[in-house]
C-alpha cells in the first residue's frame, strides 16, 4: 500500500478493533463500523451491510443514501460477491451488468463478503460517485476490516 493509504486503513483498523471491544451485539457493531468507514474513507456516498437470510441479502446498518432493502444472491454487484464469496471491485457501475442503481450517483463499487468457515454471512458494501474510486489497496484495506469484524463476531457470538 502507499504510505498514507496503509496508514489510513490501518487507522481505521484500530479504531473499529476499539470500537467493537467488549460488545457482542451484530447490529450494534455493524452500525458503528459503517460510520467509521463512512467518515473516515473519503469521497464515499455509501457504506453499510447486507447480511444473508436464506437465498437473499438483506440491508443491515449503513450510512447513505436509503437502499433496496433485497437482493437476491447472484444479482447485482452484492449478490455476485454473496454468489462468489469473493470481493468485487467495480470500477465503472455502468459497466457491470446487472448494477442495482440505489443511489444514482454511485459510479464505482466495493463489494467484500463476510465469510466465516464456509458461510457467507453477508457482504459489505462501499460506494463512491467518483469513477474507479476503488483500487487493490482499498481492496486489501476493506478485506481486512472484515477480517476483523467476521472475527470478532466468531469470538464474541451473541
Ligand atoms: N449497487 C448494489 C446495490 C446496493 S447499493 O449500492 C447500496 C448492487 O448492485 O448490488
Amino acid at each position: 500500500m502507499t504510505a498514507s493509504k496503509f496508514e489510513l486503513y490501518r487507522d481505521l483498523t484500530a479504531q473499529l478493533a476499539a470500537l467493537l471491544a467488549g460488545e457482542a451485539d451484530l447490529i450494534a457493531n455493524a452500525a458503528n463500523a459503517a460510520s467509521l468507514i463512512y467518515h473516515g474513507l473519503p469521497d464515499v456516498n455509501w457504506a453499510g451491510f447486507y447480511f444473508r437470510e436464506g437465498a437473499e441479502l438483506v440491508l443491515g446498518p449503513f450510512q447513505g443514501k436509503p437502499a433496496c432493502v433485497r437482493i437476491p444472491i447472484g444479482k447485482g454487484v452484492c449478490g455476485t460477491s454473496a454468489a462468489r464469496a469473493a470481493t468485487v471491485l467495480v470500477p465503472n457501475v455502468h459497466d457491470f451488468p446487472g448494477h442495482i442503481a440505489c443511489d444514482p450517483n454511485s459510479r464505482s463499487e466495493l463489494v467484500v463478503p463476510l465469510i466465516e468457515g464456509a458461510v457467507v454471512l453477508g457482504v459489505l458494501d462501499l460506494d463512491s460517485p467518483l469513477l474507479a474510486r476503488f483500487d487493490e489497496l482499498d481492496r486489501e484495506g476493506c478485506e481486512q476490516l472484515v477480517a476483523l469484524f467476521v472475527d470478532h463476531r466468531r469470538r464474541f457470538p451473541k
